[in-house]
């Protein structure tokens, strides 16, 4: 892989998208990578969890690139944005958590990526935006569907219509991320909240991230019902027996994944 690094260490898998000249812009072979990168963590057992960021001092992601978009016709731009989407939906729906942690610039493709990750971390240095309808275009990486999600409708709006830039500050007021922090402080506070998912039961944090994300897209009432077989489905799994046992004898738990 060129534009995409890969690295593993203490069960944590590190992606960071890798063209600083174009501040990380998106283009198809970032999207190849990122790709089958994805499907590998998800298929590595000794992956708990999953860090994405930019490389470089400026950028998370600057958007998709602008240059390769110049270039589309009606039909291939609809393939275009299809396919980020696919590959976005595959980020989110991946069975280790995927924390952002937003080094400098996320904007359009890049905020939309930061959007797919299951949390979002920032440096003070981070800035957040949609400036697509600035370019005649609007989001195509489900940006239009996952940001009134995380933030509400008159906010997303506002941020989609005007294509304002907001400050990382910003971000975290309106729900957009979940910390802010010293950009030298940015690793350290991705991996404390990938160790403290680390520690706990697998499976439970499998079924957890599947009952939310599954149950944000159904009515409430088919959402507990799955949260609910999802919870018997645990009860019968060595992992809980472990967990609940621990307690009881005050003791640590060692969960084994099964
Ligand atoms: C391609 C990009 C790029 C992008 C930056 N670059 N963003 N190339 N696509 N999205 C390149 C620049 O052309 C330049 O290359 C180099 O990166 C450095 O960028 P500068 O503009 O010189 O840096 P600076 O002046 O500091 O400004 C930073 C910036 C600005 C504010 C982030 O680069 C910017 O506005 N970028 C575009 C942001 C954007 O509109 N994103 C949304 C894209 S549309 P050279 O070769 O000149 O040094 C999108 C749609 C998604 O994402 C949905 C699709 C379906």
């Amino acid at each position: 892989m060129e534009t995409i690094l890969l690295e593993k260490k203490d069960r944590l898998a590190l992606v960071t998208i890798n063209r600083p000249k174009a501040l990380n812009a998106l283009n198809d072979q970032v999207f190849s990578e990122l790709e089958s990168c994805f499907r590998e963590v998800a298929a590595d057992e000794e992956v708990a969890a999953v860090v994405v960021t930019g490389s470089g001092e400026k950028a998370f992601v600057a958007g998709a690139d602008i240059k390769e978009l110049a270039t589309l016709e009606p039909l291939a731009a609809r393939r275009l944005a299809e396919r980020g989407q696919r590959v976005f939906n595959l980020i989110e729906n991946c069975p280790k958590p995927v924390i952002a942690a937003v080094n400098g610039f996320a904007l359009g493709g890049g905020c939309e990526l930061a959007m797919a990750c299951h949390m979002r971390v920032a440096s003070e240095k981070a800035r957040f935006g949609l400036p697509e309808v600035g370019l005649g275009l609007i989001p195509g990486y489900a940006g239009t569907q996952r940001l009134p999600r995380l933030v509400g409708k008159g906010i997303a709006m506002e941020l989609v219509l005007t294509g304002e830039m907001i400050s990382a500050a910003r971000a975290h007021e309106i729900g957009l991320v979940n910390h802010v922090v010293a950009p030298e402080a940015l690793h350290e506070k991705a991996h404390a909240i990938a160790a403290a998912i680390q520690s706990k039961g697998p499976l439970a944090v499998r079924h957890a991230m599947e009952a939310v994300n599954r149950g944000f897209e159904m009515s409430r009432e088919d959402g507990e019902r799955f949260e609910a077989a999802l919870f018997g489905l645990l009860a019968g799994t060595e992992d809980t027996k472990e967990g609940l046992a621990a307690f009881i004898e005050k003791r640590k738990p060692e969960f084994k994944g099964r």
